[in-house]
């Protein structure tokens, strides 16, 4: 299970900054590109009920141009899941989603939301779609998750990324370690295993090293730091970073910083 770890890139956050100011600059598929041409494997891209970075549109271009497996991430609501059957991408992560929130905060509960979410993971499985649940490390939330047919689940490392920003290695230890059961537990069960959440150089590490990891959506941190050293700097950095993690060697590209 400790093949390549696939890198997903999130350029939500290019298109937020587009939206600052209206217009098409900058624009998400030349970061797409970018994304591509840097060694990324996938692109992922949240199409929020409010619209506030990724709009209907991008889905189109980015269709159009066919550059990596698209990821999209979406709440589980019956306006996104038609918009989902309307625009055929490899994969869709259901996520949780209130409007007030600034980004996603902690998993689907999908043990509670059993009813409401398991109609919708048929029907896009049946579309053909790969489906991703995010959730919390806990077993009983991927028990759910195979439960309802979902193939893949994608565990939320934001409590891992706050831990890390505290200084609180206990807690980060911890975090780490239950993200760790996680996965070898949702392995177990046939789940392919996706993390993300807050994932910067500093803390790719730990998450990038469990073996039973297959991808990692990362997508703030590396439009951040693509101001300082471009974002094909960034993205080559992060995968040599999770390189280095999987493999034990050190990173022998992309070594800026
Ligand atoms: N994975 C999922 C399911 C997400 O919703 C997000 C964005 O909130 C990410 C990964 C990427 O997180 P970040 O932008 O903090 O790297």
């Amino acid at each position: 299970m400790s093949g390549h770890l696939r890198l997903g890139v999130n350029i939500d956050h290019v298109a937020t900054i587009r939206n600052a100011r209206g217009g098409g600059h900058p624009d998400p598929v030349r970061a797409a590109r970018v994304a591509r041409d840097a060694g990324a494997d996938g692109l992922t891209v949240h199409l929020r009920e409010d619209r506030r970075h990724i709009r209907d549109h991008d889905l189109e271009t980015l269709a159009a141009e066919v550059l990596l497996p698209v990821n999209l991430e979406m709440a589980a609501t019956d306006e996104m899941l038609d918009i989902a059957l309307r625009h055929p991408t490899h994969a869709v992560c259901l996520v949780p989603e209130r409007r007030e929130e600034r980004t996603t905060e902690g998993g689907l509960d999908v043990a509670r939301l059993h009813n409401s979410i398991a109609p919708i993971v048929r029907t896009l499985v049946h579309a053909g779609r790969r489906v991703s649940l995010f959730v919390e490390p806990d077993p009983i939330q991927l028990a759910v998750a195979e439960a309802m047919g979902a193939q893949v689940v994608e565990l939320h490392t934001g409590a891992y990324a706050e831990a890390w920003l505290t200084g609180d290695q206990a807690r980060v230890q911890v975090i780490t370690a239950q993200l760790a059961e996680a996965a070898r537990l949702g392995a177990a069960r046939g789940l392919e295993i996706h993390a993300g959440h807050g994932l910067t150089f500093d803390n790719v590490g730990p998450i990038a090293a469990i073996p039973e990891v297959a991808e990692l959506n990362i997508g703030h941190f590396l439009v951040g730091e693509a101001l300082f050293i471009g974002l094909e700097a960034a993205i080559r950095r992060m995968r040599a970073l999770m390189d280095q993690a999987r493999t034990g060697k050190a990173a022998t590209s992309g070594t800026i910083r």
